[in-house]
């Protein structure tokens, strides 16, 4: 079973062609898959409650990895390069406060998953010891972390990017996502590596 055969109907996962014309497309669709996946993982930890690992448990745990260390992952990081950039030029304080927020909000995510990941890939290949207990709370903490990041996202800065990235910034976005390569053109509202640097020196 694949991360994907976990997370959708197929609307969950839009067509290539509307992913490639509007990138923010695709990044509100890992958003749907991670919450499934979130959810995912949380069933699995009920059914070891309930049972030993079966082989579809096992299938399911290496389907949830695979997901949580590639796509979301990459999610962040796009988000991080193209996105975030994005919003703080012009940004007022709370806004650049709420763009922080959320790239920390990543750093503590991708700690969690690491505490995580190890137990969830013994279960999945068999392979290594596993922690009921350790598992239930890293679950637990993963799932509020994720839930809570992806709200405040939704609410607050995709509204946003959608009044400042016009229709060619998101197709730039989008092809560039797809071909998983940073973004070739110049795009003034996109990209700025520096700027993530100027937040803590400005809030
Ligand atoms: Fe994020
Ligand atoms: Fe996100």
């Amino acid at each position: 079973m694949s991360a994907t055969a976990i997370a959708t109907p197929s609307t969950m996962w839009p067509s290539a062609k509307e992913r490639r014309s509007d990138g923010l497309v695709a990044f509100d669709a890992c958003h749907r898959r991670t919450l499934a996946i979130v959810g995912a993982l949380e069933d699995m930890v009920a059914t070891l409650d309930r049972a030993g690992p079966s082989a579809a448990t096992c299938a399911e745990a290496a389907s949830i990895a695979e997901f949580l260390s590639g796509e979301a992952r990459a999610h962040h990081e796009h988000e991080e390069r193209f996105l975030f950039p994005a919003l703080l030029r012009g940004a007022d304080p709370s806004l650049m406060r709420a763009v922080r927020r959320l790239h920390e909000d990543h750093d503590r995510m991708e700690e969690a998953w690491m505490e995580l990941e190890p137990h969830v890939q013994a279960i999945a290949t068999g392979f290594g010891t596993w922690d009921r207990d350790v598992l239930r709370e890293g679950v637990c903490l993963l799932a509020a972390l994720q839930r809570d990041h992806i709200e405040a996202e939704e609410s607050l800065i995709y509204p946003e990017l959608r009044k400042r990235l016009g229709s060619t910034d998101r197709r730039v976005l989008g092809r560039s996502l797809a071909k998983g390569e940073r973004i070739a053109q110049d795009t003034s509202t996109l990209e700025n590596p520096a700027v993530l640097e100027q937040i803590s020196h400005s809030v």
